[in-house]
């Protein structure tokens, strides 16, 4: 209990406060505590993106940040983003453009690509391969992917 520290954050809209170990991953604390498993563990070293949630805006691999870095922190995950009636449209874009196969990487990508629109809601397609090199995919060879990202930028932009 020594090593354990209580911290607050906010995940999804609401507010936690818990109890994480010193050495405790912000990944297990999600998945182990939190029970938002539709982060993915992946490599658990910082090379494939699969474990990747928002923090503060930014996208941040959970593998590679401590729990209780989050003290304080505005976290989203793959399960924030859609409504109770409506997918996220970077969702419904993977759905319409065939962007997951197995879908082990897809909540790691979607959670990248909404980061970058959030930042830039006009990617090339080369801004959004730049941005998603991290994010490995076994399945589909990346252009259904890509696809997905611009169709979802162009359907966010219609909406704004
Ligand atoms: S599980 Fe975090 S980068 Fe692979
Ligand atoms: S859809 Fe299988 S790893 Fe990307």
């Amino acid at each position: 209990m020594n090593n354990k520290r209580a911290i607050a954050l906010t995940v999804n809209g609401d507010r936690h406060e818990i109890l994480v170990a010193a050495n405790q991953t912000a990944l297990s604390l999600l998945r182990n505590q939190l029970g938002l498993t539709g982060t993915k563990y992946g490599c658990g070293t910082g090379d494939c993106c699969a474990c990747s949630i928002i923090v503060n805006s930014k996208a941040v691999l959970s593998c590679l940040t401590l729990g209780a870095d989050l003290d304080g922190c505005d976290v989203t995950t793959i399960e924030g983003l859609a409504t109770a009636n409506e997918l996220h449209p970077v969702q419904a874009a993977f759905v319409q453009k065939g962007g997951a196969q197995c879908g082990f990487c897809t909540p790691g990508m979607i959670i990248t690509i909404k980061a970058l629109l959030d930042e830039n809601p006009d990617p090339s397609e080369d801004e959004v391969r730049q941005y998603i090199r991290g994010n490995l995919c076994r399945c589909t060879g990346y252009t259904k992917i890509v696809d997905a990202a611009l169709e979802a930028a162009r359907s966010m932009r219609e909406v704004e």
